[in-house]
């Protein structure tokens, strides 16, 4: 099991590495991302993966950046990255995701993510819609 614990500024080296090896994710400048809500899985001395969020009302928060070292993926640490989110989130998720993005498609659908809508013309480089995805816990 991933260790996950909350990011710290030791870790950005290690999260812009995960980042320049994940097109798939969004390309924001990691500095950004502790005036968010970070969250970060360990397995011994490496970072394997990182988590961005933010609370925009009470009971609504966004996820906005979520990605996986490619050698450790499809060990669960996307699964105990999010898990361990939501349990700091109650109430309604949001987030947008690439229709090109079939395994975060898929990852989302298996974490019972609903898609609820598009926003078109939503990501540039490649211009791609976005759908939300829509979670909402207790
Ligand atoms: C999406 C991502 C975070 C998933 O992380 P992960 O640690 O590999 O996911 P998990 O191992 O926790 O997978 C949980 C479940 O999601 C589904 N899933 C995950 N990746 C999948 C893939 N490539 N194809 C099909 N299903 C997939 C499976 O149901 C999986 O369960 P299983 O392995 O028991 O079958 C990872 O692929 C990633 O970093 N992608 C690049 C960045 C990205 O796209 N971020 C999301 C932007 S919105």
């Amino acid at each position: 099991m991933p260790l996950i614990r909350p990011g710290e500024p030791r870790d950005l080296a290690e999260i812009r590495a995960i980042q320049a090896t994940s097109p798939e994710c969004a390309q924001w400048d990691p500095t950004e991302y502790l005036n968010y809500g970070v969250l970060v899985a360990t397995f011994g001395m490496h970072l394997t993966g990182f988590l961005v969020g933010r609370t925009l009302e009470p009971r609504e928060h966004e996820l906005l950046n979520l990605a996986v070292a490619p050698e450790f993926r499809r060990q669960g640490i996307g699964r105990a990255l999010v898990g361990a989110w939501l349990e700091r989130a109650p109430g309604s998720v949001y987030l947008e995701v690439r229709p090109s993005n079939r395994a975060a498609r898929l990852f989302y659908k298996s974490l019972f993510f609903q898609e609820v809508s598009t926003r078109p013309e939503y990501y540039n480089d490649p211009p791609e819609p976005a759908i939300v995805l829509k979670f909402h816990s207790c």
